[in-house]
């Protein structure tokens, strides 16, 4: 895949990380933000971090990073992603795929960062399905893994359940996921299955309370062919 990813909310912990992985796989990104300052000035972080003279990262303005491709991933606090979508919603592409990993944590509201709230639609990403135009398909994943672990320099040992009703979307981002060392991606199946993710995901961070830790998700004993990871034969 040569395309560039546009990250929507691309300054914030779990966007830089996941900048930060797939400019060292060789990708090429946009940090977006609502700033396009902030944004400039998170690439330039990131290219700090990467030796590799090849490395390709940008920042622009929101509306510009989703404009200048149709390879979008969406990483903003649950409370501001409807507007902002919203307010998105004339600068997409037709046929983008937005992979979302927006978990609807009732610390947005005020309340722990361990429960999730209840939303209409049945989860975050679903709520993102219903406000993007329509050709734009939508697909969650990375809810499951941990800002700190992306940030930090050693592998990640976790599984990326990939959910979607696009079959092509749920390619593409487990394309993205394999593009991690040592992650794992899973085709998880519809895009309501990701109501399931949101819910793990909330358990997992109550774990890291009660424990300490980056807890991650692995899922065991599905036939070899479940998984896919480019880096685990290497
Ligand atoms: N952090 C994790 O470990 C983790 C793990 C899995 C999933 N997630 C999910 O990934 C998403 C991002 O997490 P994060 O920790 O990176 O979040 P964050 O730091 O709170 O926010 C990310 C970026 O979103 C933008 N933003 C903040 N509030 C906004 C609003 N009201 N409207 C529009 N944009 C806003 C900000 O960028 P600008 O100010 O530059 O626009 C910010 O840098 C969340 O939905 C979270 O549930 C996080």
């Amino acid at each position: 895949m040569s395309r560039a990813i546009a990250i929507i909310g691309g300054t914030g912990p779990q966007g830089m990380g996941l900048a930060l992985r797939w400019a060292r796989a060789g990708e090429t990104v946009i940090l977006g933000s609502r700033d396009a300052a902030r944004a400039q000035q998170a690439a330039q972080k990131i290219r700090e971090r990467i030796v590799s003279a090849q490395v390709q990262v940008s920042g622009l303005e929101n509306s510009a990073a989703l404009a200048a491709t149709d390879l979008l991933v969406l990483t903003v606090p649950f409370e501001g992603a409807a507007a902002l979508l919203k307010q998105l919603k004339p600068a997409f592409r037709p046929g983008s795929v937005l992979i979302d990993a927006t978990v609807p944590l009732a610390a947005s509201v005020g309340g722990r960062a361990s429960r999730t709230l209840g939303v209409w639609q049945g989860s975050a990403v679903q709520q993102t399905a219903e406000l993007v135009p329509k050709g734009v398909s939508v697909v969650a994943a990375f809810q499951d893994v941990s800002a700190e672990v992306l940030d930090s320099e050693d592998d990640v040992d976790g599984d990326v359940i990939v959910c979607s009703d696009d079959p092509r979307a749920t390619q593409i981002a487990i394309e993205l996921v394999a593009k991690i060392p040592r992650i794992r991606a899973i085709d998880g199946g519809k895009l309501e299955n990701a109501r399931i993710v949101e819910q793990i995901t909330a358990l997992l961070i109550g774990l890291n309370i009660r424990h300490g830790g980056h807890a991650g998700l692995r899922i065991t004993r599905l036939p070899e062919s479940a998984y896919r990871s480019d880096w685990s034969a290497k």
